[in-house]
């Protein structure tokens, strides 16, 4: 944080679960007001310690916080919990970090706006011991001028990033990075079966697997500048031959009595593309039926 931007800031917390609680610790350790409201109140007596003030009751809490963080279970929990502050919401800035999908988003800024309250989402990419470091970061959405108004204590929490003033907007970026793990997670454990069917052990591929993906992230940007240029004619790994690839690896899974899971589904696309006559376009076109969905080719 630059020198001038340095000031202390009234914020209150919401929900001091695995999350909560290191944010709220973050947050004290740098010296801002601390107010902290939990379901469970015991929960609270840890922070207390580091010197925060425990509120009885929601509204009491978001009384004390000019910037309100919403960190709970669910979207459900963040809803009901806000709908107790009622009125006390007027002229705060709540930054609803539960995770919710788009729509919830949407709404649950409809509900604080109704209150008089800004609202931002977020979506934290990190685990509760990365609060307050650079190795999380956490995605926002929703009023851009809430968001620089506060911008200088949500940096406390991880590196933030403001990616429009849609509220749905964090939520789906999290979906997408969401999606990107898991589906290598997905290839990594079916990866794993595979070596098990003839004796290897996961952690002695590991360090090959490694290698092989980072240069895999190296090709995501030349595939990024061809998917938003809808342009595949000069990519370097055409579906075809990326077909044939696939399809080895789905056979020799099948005959060695691992499911093809993750790996069939990227056949049939690839499959799909090449009977529509788009076998030598780069490896990124199977976005295109994706874009525009149309049934599957058998
Ligand atoms: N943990 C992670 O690694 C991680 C990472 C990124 C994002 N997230 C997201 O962060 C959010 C919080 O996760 P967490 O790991 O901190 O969860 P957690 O440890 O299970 O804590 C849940 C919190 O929500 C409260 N709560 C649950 N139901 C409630 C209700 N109906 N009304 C009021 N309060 C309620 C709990 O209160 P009590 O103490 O009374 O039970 C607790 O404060 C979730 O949306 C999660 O998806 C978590």
């Amino acid at each position: 944080m630059r020198e001038n931007q340095r000031h202390t800031s009234r914020v209150s917390v919401l929900g001091l679960g695995r999350m909560g609680a290191p944010i709220a610790r973050t947050l004290l350790a740098q010296g801002h007001h601390v107010t902290v409201w939990n379901r469970t109140p015991e929960r609270a007596e840890p922070l207390v310690r580091d010197g925060a003030r425990v509120a009885g009751t929601v509204a009491e809490a978001v009384s004390d916080g000019e910037l309100v963080l919403v960190t709970l279970l669910d979207h459900e929990a963040a809803r009901d919990t806000l709908a107790r502050a009622g009125e006390r919401l007027r002229d705060r800035v709540v930054v609803n970090l539960t995770t919710s999908t788009p729509q919830q988003a949407r709404e649950l800024a409809g509900q604080v706006a109704g209150h008089g309250a800004q609202y931002l989402d977020g979506a934290m990419l990190g685990l509760p011991e990365t609060v307050g470091t650079t190795e999380a970061f956490f995605l926002y959405s929703g009023d851009a001028e809430a968001f620089a108004r506060h911008h200088a204590v949500l940096e406390l929490l991880a590196p933030a990033h403001h990616l429009g003033t849609d509220p749905g907007l964090a939520e789906f970026e999290d979906l997408a990075l969401l999606g990107g793990g898991y589906a290598t997670l997905a290839g990594f454990v079916h990866s794993a079966a595979l070596l098990a069917s003839v004796g290897r052990r996961a952690s002695e591929f590991v360090p090959l697997l490694s290698r092989w993906l980072t240069g895999l992230l190296a090709f995501l940007p030349e595939l990024a500048r061809e998917i938003d240029a809808g342009a595949y004619a000069d990519g370097a790994s055409t579906v075809a031959m990326n077909r044939t690839a696939v399809a080895g690896l789905v056979e020799v899974s099948r005959a060695q009595g691992v499911p093809p899971g993750p790996h069939a589904a990227l056949l049939d696309l690839l499959t799909r593309r090449e009977a529509e006559g788009h076998g030598g376009d780069s490896f990124a076109s199977v976005v295109e039926p994706l874009r525009r969905p149309g049934p599957p080719v058998g």
